[in-house]
């Protein structure tokens, strides 16, 4: 359903991808891993068209985004939800506004409508009622859940999560990632996960690829990605086994 060929991107002179190919299947998770600083947000930017490659092409199933106009890239962007790496909620909006944000700016309802939807995905990531609380009151897990609340406020049939549970201790980390399943199983999304958590990426990915100066060195479902014959698959994978 997406598939990255041959991507290449540099930024002044320093290569982040370098041929880069891979496919992410539709209807599943996959898991994307790599040393920090190796590309892996620039990758995912890519997938949702806020970064354009040197070359190479980025399929969403029949468009290719590089030859996209300004109108078509846009309906291809509303597919899209995304949880960004730095989590970002709006500070001065409380939680409500924060989660109507994107209804607002992509849909005209009235106001009940808006405020219903907003209800509906609170609910949904097991925050119902929160409203009217403000980000500064909610602690790191609370915000990520809203920002997922937010993230599928307009159905995307695709959702980006970059490092989803960074920063969270074990118990969260776990609450985060069974949203996340139960969101993909609940609405059969196509979702795409960068994570450092070892733990995470067995338990939710059906995809794992791993990201090495600029390539996609190992992919394969979890039992393929676990026996990888490859060092550097095995260096990542070893804390587990401690
Ligand atoms: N907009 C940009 N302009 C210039 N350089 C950039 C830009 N975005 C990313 N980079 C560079 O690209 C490289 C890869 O960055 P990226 O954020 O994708 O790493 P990452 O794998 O997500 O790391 P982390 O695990 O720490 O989040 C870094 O060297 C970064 O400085
Ligand atoms: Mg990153």
């Amino acid at each position: 359903m997406i598939r990255l060929v041959n991507v290449n991107k540099s930024f002044r002179g320093h290569v982040v991808l370098q041929n880069l190919s891979l496919t992410i299947p539709g209807g599943q998770t996959t898991v994307i891993i790599g040393g920090s600083g190796g590309g892996k947000s620039v990758l995912l930017k890519h997938i949702i068209g806020l970064i354009q490659p040197d070359s190479g092409e980025i399929w969403i199933d029949d468009d290719e985004l590089t030859q996209l106009k300004e109108k078509d890239l846009y309906r291809v962007r509303k597919r899209f939800g995304m949880l960004f790496q730095e989590g970002a909620l709006f500070d001065s909006m409380n939680v409500g506004q924060n989660v109507a944000f994107p209804i607002l700016e992509h849909r005209k309802l009235p106001f009940a409508e808006v405020e219903k939807l907003v209800a509906e995905k609170l609910e949904l990531v097991g925050l119902p009622g929160i409203e009217s609380k403000m980000p500064a009151e909610l602690s790191g897990g609370m915000r990520k859940r809203v920002a997922l609340a937010r993230a599928i406020a307009l159905d995307p049939d695709i959702l980006l999560f970059d490092e989803p549970t960074t920063g969270l201790d074990p118990i969260m980390t776990a609450a985060i990632d069974e949203l996340i399943i139960d969101t993909q199983k609940r609405f059969h999304m196509t979702c795409v996960v960068i994570s450092h958590d070892i733990q995470s990426v067995f338990r939710i990915g059906h995809k794992i690829a791993m990201l090495y100066e600029g390539r996609i060195i190992e992919e394969g479902v979890p039992e393929e990605f676990r026996d990888s014959k490859n060092e550097l698959v095995q260096n990542f994978l070893t804390p587990l086994c401690r």
